[in-house]
């Protein structure tokens, strides 16, 4: 789609250059250690080594000699103001501080506030805590066994580890087309533990401002506005309430979805800042991020996929057993405890479906995070996909051929899902085609066959997904009872320069820039003359943040919308000031004139300086909108993903050769910021499939705690990605817009275990559990007795 505004305006379908970005290239950003207030103290947490232990004795003598330490924090301390427990956004409860035992290890027990970072560091060493440990649960399966141990002891009625169980589908009509179908596969399928990782760590700058008894919290958070209520529901009861909380959520480096979450450290910082009254600073480090921060993915899923002989598929049954951790602490909306999971019947034309998760407790941090995914579609898709193939390959089918033969196609949009979902537009079969195209997907068969004979190992994945994005219409979706709407405010001043307020929270990706070339677009102002502020609770339209890929789904709409307003009224206006009928104008981006005479035009710019000097009498001075968008319904982007692979028979080394992306997220904003977008969640998504995983031992002890095991893929691992799209518009959104984020990241894995195996299919190899390690691969080639 060729762009509507001239380069200068700079609206939808310009590479715009970020404008964000000078700031940030230079190390000029402000992020929370940034922030350092007169008087600061600094908070640093004693953090558990058991993963289940009873505590019988803190001892805090030794920390409190040290000459700085002012103070240690225990869950005692806190339970006489009622604030040691806090609710998660899943409506459990989690400790801020415990007081009798611990449940994971690396569990925050105790705060040590001090005058400086290194003393409050000194402090948490000499804090002596006397622990006597209890048996430990890891495993989930092992968890609900009759004579597993209860872990959550605290819950008074609690006789098991099971937390929640959930599902959604006709299972009968599903298991008749079980019982019915010709062919049937079935996978266990295991999504492990893996941590979002962002550059920047969690922390916060806590201050509490005695004199006008305001709190104002700078934090690393991607949802302000709610964590501001969060604190005042939490808080309330000892005087802190929501008009005088003020969160600012500075620059932030990478969220991901682990900026969600309302973490202990926040908790204690605010606690220690309002009874002390000086501002409080809590940064973590990169190690406490990784062992103690919300989790994502672990999920236990046993798919099943049921078709018929030509390659028809007709239904998908799945069980899933969801590891959360000591608490259900997971980001989902409230009406969803496996998030969108149930998106999992994917790109295809499936007759029934049903879905079951079942939510249990272990020894290990909570969480449960949407990372870079939209609520566990990440988990949906990855199921989907490897299914999909395995068909496909129990049949003999080419994968393309048969995932062809069972897309949705486009004119079944919008399309009723068997499990409930209207997907709003797609044209799967048009993006598969193109991918195989860009990839020469015939020549490469032909390779891998001459390769085959002579015992090279080759292999050809293809993903073809549908996302799910743009949390929600609020007749289904809610955060602790909070519609999920978002919002923009914007502002048109004398001058012709604008401010764009919005309740979404940018973490890198790069709405400063993007929401500027929708109020270019729709009004015509260059890009340059609007500035885009997120995060600030005292400035910002109330939103519910932004993760999930919600940014333009949600407040890319708003802030059409509200723009739309703005129009509206500089219509009237230029009206008065041409002395024509409103309905004698026409608009061209920039400015309007009057039908037939391009001459008698009023600017945009004209036109604002006229709302405050020049208005038509009885009409309100001033140029400005809100909208609050609770969208019709999610958006649904797309993309097939096709991977070639060659792995080393000696080593098991799996490398990718290639990696053609091809996405559609409608209509786009910025082009080279999605590209970007897209590039990254590869990068993100190749990661898991090969190297990322969080594992503990059997006393649950963390074996991947630091950055020497756990493995991010660096620039040497990630291969060059080859991208291209399709453009489907979204026929609700006002821009026809649809979500990108997270596209790439919920896409990739699948297509390179789907050539994985494709590699290996011939040595009898069915499925491999992501991360495909060198290892996992050996042992393969080596049980099928091939020589390296
Ligand atoms: O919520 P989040 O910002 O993570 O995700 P998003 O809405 O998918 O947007 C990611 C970035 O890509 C933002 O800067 C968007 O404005 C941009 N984008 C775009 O330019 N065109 C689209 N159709 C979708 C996103």
């Amino acid at each position: 789609m060729a762009p509507k505004t001239s380069p200068e305006i700079g609206g939808m379908g310009h590479s715009v250059k970020r404008k964000e970005d000078p700031r940030f290239l230079r190390g000029l950003g402000n992020y929370v250690d940034d922030v350092n207030l007169p008087g600061m103290l600094y908070l640093d947490i004693v953090r558990s080594p058991y993963a289940h232990a009873t505590i019988k004795n803190i001892d805090i003598s030794k920390a409190m000699a040290i000459p700085g330490v002012l103070a240690v924090i225990t869950g005692k301390d806190l339970e006489k103001y009622n604030l040691h427990w806090m609710p998660t956004l899943m409506s459990d409860t989690q400790m801020v501080l415990p007081v009798d035992k611990v449940m994971y290890q690396a569990q925050e027990v105790a705060a040590v506030l001090a005058t400086d970072r290194y003393i409050a560091a000194d402090g948490v060493e000499a804090v002596e805590i006397d622990y006597d440990p209890l048996p430990v649960v890891v495993d989930p399966k092992k968890a609900l066994l009759p004579d597993a141990p209860v872990l959550r002891t605290d819950k008074k009625d609690k006789k098991d580890n099971h937390i929640w169980h959930w599902e959604w589908g006709n299972r009968e009509a599903t298991d008749q087309l079980f019982n019915e179908a010709e062919v049937t596969v079935k996978e266990d399928i295991y999504i492990p533990r893996i941590h979002v990782s962002s550059i920047e760590t969690c922390g916060c700058v806590a201050h509490f401002d005695k004199v006008k008894g305001k709190l104002t919290v700078w934090m690393t958070t991607q949802a302000p506005h709610a964590i501001r209520t969060v604190f005042a529901l939490v808080a309330g009861h000892v005087g802190l309430s929501e008009e005088r909380i003020q969160i600012i959520s500075p620059d932030i480096g990478g969220g991901f979805g682990g900026k969600v979450p309302v973490y202990p450290g926040y908790v204690i910082a605010v606690a220690a800042s309002v009874l002390t009254g000086k501002p409080v600073k809590w940064i973590e480090d990169r190690m406490e991020n990784l062992q103690a921060d919300s989790f994502a993915r672990d999920y236990h899923i046993t798919a099943e996929l049921a078709g018929k002989k030509d390659g028809q598929l007709t239904a998908i049954r799945i069980k899933t057993i969801a590891d959360h951790g000591y608490t259900d602490a997971a980001a989902n909306p409230s009406k969803f405890p496996a998030g969108l999971f149930h998106v999992c019947t994917g790109s295809y034309d499936l007759k029934a479906a049903h879905v079951e998760v079942d939510g249990v407790y272990t020894n290990k941090p909570p969480g449960g995070i949407a990372y870079r995914c939209s609520f566990r579609v990440t988990e949906a898709v990855h199921t989907i996909e490897r299914m999909a193939d395995v068909m496909a390959h129990e049949l003999g089918m080419d994968p393309a051929e048969f995932r062809m033969k069972n897309f949705i196609k486009p004119e079944q949009f919008p399309y009723k899902s068997a499990l409930d979902w209207e997907y709003d537009s797609g044209n799967y079969a048009a993006a598969l085609q193109l991918a195989m195209d860009r990839i020469g997907y015939s020549e490469l068969r032909k390779e891998q066959a001459e390769k085959r004979a002579r015992g090279e190992l080759m292999g050809i994945g293809i993903s073809s997904f549908t996302e799910i994005v743009g949390a929600g219409p609020s007749k289904h979706f809610d955060i602790l009872g909070i519609k999920m709407f978002d919002s923009a405010e914007i502002r048109v001043h004398p001058t012709g320069k604008v401010i764009a307020r919005f309740g979404t929270k940018s973490q890198g990706q790069g709405h400063e820039t993007t929401y500027a070339q929708i109020v270019a677009e729709e009004l015509g102002f260059p890009v340059d003359s609007v500035l885009v502020e997120e995060g600030d609770t005292d400035t910002a339209p109330y939103g519910l943040g932004t993760y999930a890929s919600r940014s333009t789904p949600v407040a890319g709409a708003a802030c059409a919308i509200a723009c739309r307003k703005i129009k509206d009224k500089a219509r009237k206006i230029a009206a008065y000031l041409l002395e024509a009928h409103e309905d004698d104008l026409e608009w061209e981006p920039g400015k309007f004139f009057v039908k037939g005479s391009p001459d008698r035009a009023k600017t945009i710019q004209e036109i604002s300086l006229a709302a405050y000097t020049n208005h038509p009498p009885g009409m309100e001075a001033g140029l400005e909108a809100v909208n609050y968008y609770d969208p019709p319904n999610l958006t649904y982007p797309f993309g097939s993903y096709i991977c070639v692979v060659d792995i080393d028979k000696g080593t098991g080394e799996v490398k990718v050769r290639r990696f053609v992306a091809v996405d559609d997220c409608g209509n786009i904003i910025n082009p080279m910021i999605v590209e970007g977008q897209i590039h990254g969640g590869l990068t993100m998504g190749l990661g898991p499939a090969l190297y990322e995983e969080i594992q503990y031992d059997e006393s649950g002890n963390i074996l991947q705690g630091s950055f020497m095991n756990y493995l991010l893929p660096t620039a040497v691992e990630t291969p060059k990605w080859e991208t291209d799209k399709t453009v489907t518009p979204s026929p609700h959104h006002p821009l026809g817009a649809k979500g990108v984020g997270e596209s790439a990241t919920v896409g990739a894995p699948a297509a390179i275990v789907n050539a994985v195996v494709d590699a290996l299919w011939h040595l009898g190899v069915r499925h491999i559990d992501i991360p495909i390690t060198s290892a996992k691969v050996w042992k393969l080639l080596r049980e099928a007795g091939v020589k390296g």
